[in-house]
């Protein structure tokens, strides 16, 4: 990275890409270049973006445009674009953007110093894209800046192929950590003062699958917990406090439905370094929208799964997230959904509008909910939701 000395980084989108983001730091910071919060001052500018939704793409369109003018001022500076709409606009980006240097898909994070020395030494634009075939987790130097929380990956990608999610195309197919190097890191993040961890994955029910190594979520949250709960705080002289149970909080993101167990709720229970807060993305209350979004579960499985939670948790907390208007959603389905929020009663549910994404399955559906009318169902709800939350913390 010669020469280059201060950085910026902006991030859009999910908590693997504040992840993704806070690795990327590190690693400019590892190699001596400083943070500035100010792209004016910065010699390498960099946006990790998020193409869940077409409005976090213009919003990233409209605030990389507006550095062509610095870029003109500033011509050794170089600008990024990263993550996940690096892979999905691949073609438009370099073409609507003509000051953008270089992009590069979240499997290959690690490789930014490399391809900022190239374009310094005049290599022109460079694209680092894997996308759908990527198998790669970047290897991040070690060094973490830790804060009290951290987050750990624990697999990448997704292989569920819901047909309005550009995930599995972007950030490729499945594949997990191995727990050792999953443990090593976490033993490292305790040691250094972090104490709530949140394992990331897009699907971590899955984890393990295609592993040589035979394990499971369950196994892995036990060793886990088993590793929090070692060694009591000063227990052993000249030995780093790793922390003691109640002390350190695990949590994890994001479960899906047709993979989530009642042994994975047993566990939440009994490992008492892990929390009792479940995401568990719904989606639609309607088992025809459910079967076109291919989410292979039913309203009534879902139910009977956040039933047995609650049984088996009494103190627990669940989150969900719910799309409005997908194509095909009537009135009808609608009002299902309602109907499903009103007697799940869940702390707290994400929603959003649906997005037509190309690529996937859904994009040849026809989007026939206006937007008037995924406005109106996305307020109706996000109402609904709000009283629930708010009269279940007065309770
Ligand atoms: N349109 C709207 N919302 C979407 N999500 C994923 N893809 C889309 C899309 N095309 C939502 C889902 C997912 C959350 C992270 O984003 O609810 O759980
Ligand atoms: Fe997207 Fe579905 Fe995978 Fe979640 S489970 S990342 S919504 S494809």
């Amino acid at each position: 990275m010669n020469k280059f000395k201060r950085f910026y980084i902006r991030t859009f989108g999910c908590q693997m890409n504040e992840h993704d983001s806070e690795r990327v730091r590190d690693m400019f910071v590892q190699a001596g270049c400083t943070l500035t919060e100010k792209t004016e001052n910065a010699d390498v500018i960099i946006f990790n973006t998020c193409s869940v939704r077409k409005h976090a793409e213009d919003r990233v369109y409209g605030k990389v445009g507006t550095l062509a003018e610095l870029k003109a001022k500033k011509p050794g500076l170089i600008i990024g674009i990263i993550g996940c709409m690096a892979e999905a606009q691949r073609h438009e980006i370099f073409a609507r953007l003509p000051h953008v240097d270089f992009l590069c898909g979240p499997a290959d994070l690690d490789r930014i110093p490399g391809i900022i020395s190239k374009i310094r030494n005049g290599a022109g634009r460079i694209a680092y894209l894997e996308g759908y075939k990527s198998k790669r987790i970047p290897a991040f130097p070690e060094e973490r800046n830790a804060g009290h929380a951290g987050f750990v990956k624990i697999m990448e990608g997704c292989d569920n192929f819901c047909s309005y999610c550009i995930v599995p195309y972007v950030r490729g197919r499945e594949r997990s950590r191995l727990s050792k190097d999953i443990l090593d890191e976490i033993k490292k993040l305790i040691e250094s003062g972090v104490r709530k961890i949140t394992l990331l994955g897009q699907n971590v029910n899955s984890y393990g699958k295609g592993l040589k190594e035979k394990i499971d979520f369950v196994e892995l949250l036990t060793k886990i917990d088993k590793l929090t709960s070692l060694h009591p705080r000063g227990a052993t002289p000249g030995v780093p406090p790793l922390g003691w149970r109640g002390d350190i909080k695990i949590n994890f993101l994001t479960s899906h439905p047709k993979d989530a167990s009642v042994e994975l709720f047993k566990a939440m229970r009994d490992l008492r370094s892990v929390s009792k807060i479940l995401h568990l993305p719904l989606q639609s209350g309607s088992d025809k929208i459910l079967k076109r979004m291919n989410r292979k579960y039913t309203v009534a499985k879902y139910k009977k799964l956040i039933k047995s939670f609650r049984d088996i948790i009494t103190d627990g907390n669940v989150s969900s997230d719910i799309i409005v208007g997908f194509p095909g959603e009537k009135e009808i389905d609608f009002k299902d959904t309602l109907n499903v929020v009103r007697e799940l009663r869940f702390d707290a549910a994400y929603v959003f509008k649906y997005s037509p994404r190309s690529i996937t399955k859904a994009a040849k559906f026809k989007d026939d909910v206006s937007l008037e009318e995924k406005e109106k169902r996305h307020a109706l709800l996000l109402k609904l939701q709000r009283d629930i939350s708010s009269s279940k913390k007065c309770q």
